[in-house]
């Protein structure tokens, strides 16, 4: 399974590709006004670090305009993945830009239609919201892993990236149900790293290394 963090914080990202474990990363409008830095600069500087799909999203409502901010943005890098809200004019804009060769993450996918329709319009990557899903009482796995299942009944090419991933356990229900990609927050990557059993066991063996060797 394929790693992406879900962040535009620069520290957070470099920390992440130092680990080596980073396939991409997503950003959004909420994540990007955050950092207060020009938006093109900053996913200029995003791509350069993780030379991996970078997701920046349009901020226009019309087909047209989305159109014309995802040939912007893509021409930023090549590693620029162009975040396409779920709507009629979204499908239209995803359609265009595909025909143009720019990649296309398909967000806020809420159902197994809306999902279906994303990747009739030739989205490389559809993000069903599995968190937010949770919040109002639905099952977000089970969108996630009928957007992947799917997928592979049909043949698109089109990767799933379960998104808006609240805690680790979040990730371990991706693993298990074999989601292509998983955009973490790094607060989760770091959770992902931790077991009290793993701090336990250097200390007891330090201890006895030493014992032996004092
Ligand atoms: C995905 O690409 C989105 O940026 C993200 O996962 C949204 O998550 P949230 O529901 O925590 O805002």
């Amino acid at each position: 399974m394929k790693i992406f963090l879900d962040t535009a914080n620069i520290d957070e990202i470099k920390k992440g590709v130092d680990l080596g474990i980073i396939d991409g990363v997503t950003t959004n409008p909420t994540l990007v006004a955050k950092e207060k830095k020009d938006f093109k600069k900053l996913v200029k500087e995003i791509c350069e670090i993780v030379k991996a799909p970078v997701s920046a999203e349009v901020i226009s409502l019309d087909a047209e305009g989305m159109y014309r901010e995802g040939l912007e943005l893509s021409s930023i890098s090549e590693h620029v993945v162009v975040k396409i809200p779920f709507t009629p004019e979204g499908l239209v804009a995803t359609r265009k830009l595909t025909e143009k060769d720019v990649s296309i993450n398909m967000t806020l996918i809420f159902s197994l239609n809306q999902a279906l329709l994303a990747c009739k319009a030739g989205a490389r990557y559809i993000s069903p919201f599995v968190g937010r899903l949770d919040d109002i009482g639905h099952n977000g796995f089970e969108l996630a892993k009928n957007c992947q299942e799917m997928i592979l009944s049909y043949g698109f090419d089109c990767e799933v990236i379960a998104a808006s991933i609240r805690h680790p356990q979040h990730v371990i229900e991706a693993i298990k149900n074999n989601i292509d990609i998983a955009t973490l927050p790094f607060s989760i990557l770091i959770q992902m790293m931790k077991h009290p059993l793993t701090d336990i066991g250097i200390e007891k063996f330090l201890e006895d290394w030493k014992k032996a060797n004092s």
